[in-house]
């Protein structure tokens, strides 16, 4: 088991984070069924997130996805890099992309206008976790697992300065 010293408390236990990606799983099914949905993750806070919501899928998709890089501790830097692209062509094709967290919004607006020109037939967000008193453009997700308060989070695909990645469940992240 990692350490936990660092963590405030549980927010989200394995079971309720299992429960709600779940119902994410099958609304995003019923949604897009007949489309092949093109699942967008992106690096590397999704990768939980991710691998459990696509076991969740029982329509035909395509898996792609890229890396991007603006935080550094529990603050952004505004700064929005690509530090991987897409292998795939999204043209007509039906774009979901899968994100950790939105916070800012920074991130995806800089996601949005990156993919806008590549034809695709249609782009929606989906974020287990949502923040939204911390918004600073505006950002909409079609489907989020919890909206939660102004607090830093580590777990089940987040982390702290790439630590804590691996605990199954989310908490909130004790500031020393
Ligand atoms: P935004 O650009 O401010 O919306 O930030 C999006 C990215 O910041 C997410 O994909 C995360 O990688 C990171 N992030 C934002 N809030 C948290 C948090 O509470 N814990 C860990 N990472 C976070």
């Amino acid at each position: 088991m990692p350490e936990t010293q660092f963590l405030e408390r549980i927010l989200f236990s394995e079971e309720q984070l299992a429960t709600r990606v779940h119902e994410l799983g099958r609304q995003i099914s019923a949604d897009y069924r007949g489309k092949k949905p093109l699942f967008v993750g992106i690096l590397r806070g999704c990768v939980l997130f991710y691998a459990d919501l696509i076991k969740n899928i029982s329509v035909d998709c395509t898996l792609d996805f890229m890396c991007l890089s603006s935080y550094s501790g529990t603050g952004s830097t505004g700064q929005v890099r690509t530090m991987l692209d897409l292998r795939e062509s999204i043209q007509g094709r039906h774009v979901i992309i899968v994100e950790d967290i939105v916070d800012t919004g920074l991130t995806l607006d800089y996601l949005m206008n990156h993919l806008k020109d590549r034809g695709a037939a249609s782009i929606e967000i989906c974020c287990l976790l949502d923040k939204p008193a911390n918004r600073k453009v505006n950002v909409t997700p079609k489907y989020v697992g919890f909206s939660i308060e102004n607090e830093f989070v580590i777990g089940y695909g987040l982390d702290y300065n790439e630590l804590y990645r691996n605990l199954p469940y989310i908490g909130v992240f004790k500031k020393q």
